[in-house]
């Protein structure tokens, strides 16, 4: 992919998720409520994902060092928290970030909460026990990167637990194979596509000093039932 393409991907997909905070346009109360938020993380656990809990095994991050790359609205963040974890959330929207922010302060959940990019991580080697990633590398414009960086905070034998969207979709086949040529025009959200349609065809390579654990999402609902059908460990 070309550097331009790259850098083109990652402005747009910056300003899309700057305006539209993952989650906000969906009818579920007053948002920045608790309400809100409760029922933000109820949806993605009972109608968006119901297997994230079985793959992601919240309550094993217990008094582990996790690392969160693009939190959104911090729904994935809250379990880790009250999970035990010690942890780091960041995301490079400042929208998504101050969210989070609030609503872990709200909940009591300490947790250091920064804007910072998956593909310039401001941390040390070696810093993190778990890299958590919930549907945020393909947006990256440098997935490979972005894998490359994880593997350099986690200590050596650390996890990485990732979500990424399939080829085998209905997430690409319908975005990029159907309204993909539709918004072909430059605008934001062709080139937010383009992330996709990367990712889909290339998958991902890496030789990790550790564990890379990816969960395909997006897949054809029935599949998506069966976690062993679509994760794949390193
Ligand atoms: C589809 S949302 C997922 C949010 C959250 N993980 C969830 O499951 O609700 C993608 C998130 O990734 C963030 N993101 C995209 N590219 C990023 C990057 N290069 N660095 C950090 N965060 C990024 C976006 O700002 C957005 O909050």
């Amino acid at each position: 992919m070309s550097t331009l393409l790259s850098n083109e991907i990652r402005a747009a997909s910056k300003s899309h998720w700057e305006e539209i905070p993952c989650g906000i346009n969906l009818p579920l109360g007053e948002v920045g409520t608790r309400e809100f938020f409760e029922n933000l993380r109820r949806f993605k656990y009972e109608v968006d994902y119901p297997e994230i809990i079985q793959f992601v095994r919240f309550p094993e991050g217990a008094g582990k060092r996790v690392l969160e790359v693009g939190c959104g609205l911090g729904s994935d963040s809250q379990t880790w928290c009250e999970a035990g974890a010690k942890l780091t959330a960041i995301d490079f929207a400042e929208h998504a970030v101050n969210m989070t922010k609030y609503r872990l302060e709200q909940c009591g959940l300490p947790a250091d909460v920064r804007q910072a990019s998956a593909l310039n991580l401001p941390f040390e080697d070696n810093s993190f026990d778990v890299y958590y990633s919930w549907g945020v590398l393909m947006h990256t414009g440098g997935t490979q990167k972005a894998l490359d960086e994880a593997f350099r905070v986690l200590v050596p034998g650390g996890e990485a637990i990732v979500m990424l969207y399939h080829k085998n979709s209905l997430q690409y086949r319908f975005y990029v194979q159907i309204l993909g040529r539709k918004f072909d025009d430059g605008a934001p959200i062709a080139s937010f596509i383009r992330g996709l349609k990367w990712i889909s065809s290339a998958g991902c390579s890496s030789l990790p000093n550790g564990r890379l654990t990816i969960f395909f999402g997006r897949m054809y609902p029935a599949w998506e039932r069966s976690c062993r059908r679509n994760s794949r460990s390193y």
